[in-house]
């Protein structure tokens, strides 16, 4: 659909994700659980008197016709919109700007995607429908993951908790309360792409006992939605907790991700703790007791530089208009 009349700039912002349950398993079809959080990444395009198309963002500046692999996934995301709706007539700049940490396994690249391509098809004029931004978006995020699931880019498209399978696509899930989850930042960034294949290899390898895992892993995302729908947080922490355990045998944790969950387990404070996202390094998140969830953060924060607690925003793709 087109929209009447070109705004001056158009500002989208979408948000950070965690996977709460079944990270890597869903590449390969398993259902798996995912939730926006409350930092998120702001794309503003505007128009220039030029006829380049210029991405800046922080001290950093590229144009698309450059191939160098600077803004690389947001160069694909922006050419895949050129080829479906042809270049713009003028130059067009575009602004990014990201609260969620990158290479920590919080879902900045496809925030990053999923706003650029809520901004330039809004700027270019036309009103796309959130599957057709998934889909420009996941170019994005094919060009620098390999073999993305699509959850990445599901969680920071449509907000709140999410189940999620290759094959059902995303399904929103009600929450009858509000929840807090701690996230904790390793410091030790990693490539999600790198971390796929290594469980590719794992997979080829042990392929009936990765089958039985996968399999497992989407019963437990499953009876996860119903301990969520039942307020039953010692259920969801278990299987937090089971999914670390299938996650570090398939390869994705590390010695410091296994002693920072450690860490968070032994405070007593919290229900349960894994790895989130890629692993390799990246973050854990941990579901605290709601009455121990500040004091579980003071603790952690002495030792951890990024740590911070998140609620479940509903907002994903969020569009603004303005005159820059
Ligand atoms: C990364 O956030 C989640 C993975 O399962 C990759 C994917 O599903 O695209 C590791």
């Amino acid at each position: 659909m087109t929209v009447e009349g070109v705004k001056e700039s158009v500002t989208a912002s979408a948000p950070g994700k965690i996977i709460i349950i079944g990270e890597h398993f869903v590449v390969y079809g398993s259902y798996a659980i995912a939730a926006a959080i409350t930092k998120r990444a702001r794309v503003t395009v505007s128009g220039t008197s030029g006829k380049e198309t210029l991405i800046f963002s922080n001290d950093m500046k590229s144009k698309l016709s450059e191939h160098s692999g600077r803004f690389s996934a947001v160069k694909e995301v922006v050419r895949a919109l050129y080829e479906k709706y042809g270049p713009p007539e003028n130059g067009i700049r575009i602004d990014i700007q990201s609260d969620i940490p990158l290479g920590s396994g919080l879902g900045s690249s496809a925030a990053i995607s999923v706003a650029t391509a809520g901004a330039v098809s809004r700027f270019m004029g036309h009103d796309l429908q959130h599957e057709e931004i998934a889909t420009f978006a996941g170019r994005g995020e094919k060009s620098v993951h390999g073999n993305p699931s699509g959850i990445d880019t599901a969680a920071s498209l449509y907000g709140g908790m999410i189940l999620f399978s290759r094959k059902t696509g995303p399904k929103p899930i009600p929450l009858n309360r509000a929840i807090q989850l701690l996230v904790v930042y390793s410091g030790v960034p990693r490539s999600t792409s790198k971390l796929i294949s290594r469980v590719g290899e794992t997979k080829s390898k042990f392929p009936s006992t990765f089958e039985h895992l996968a399999d497992a892993s989407s019963f437990a995302s499953l009876q996860l939605v119903d301990a969520f729908s039942n307020g039953d947080l010692p259920y969801v922490g278990a299987l937090m907790n089971f999914s670390q355990a299938t996650l570090s045998w398939i390869g994705v944790s590390t010695n410091n991700l296994d002693a920072l969950v450690e860490n968070v387990l032994h405070s007593a404070f919290c229900y349960g703790a894994k790895l989130t996202g890629a692993g390799g390094g990246g973050s854990i998140i941990a579901l605290p007791m709601p009455e121990k969830a500040v004091a579980l953060l003071q603790k952690i924060s002495k030792r951890y530089k990024v740590a911070f607690l998140v609620s479940i925003p509903q907002q994903g793709l969020s569009l603004e208009f303005g005159v820059r």
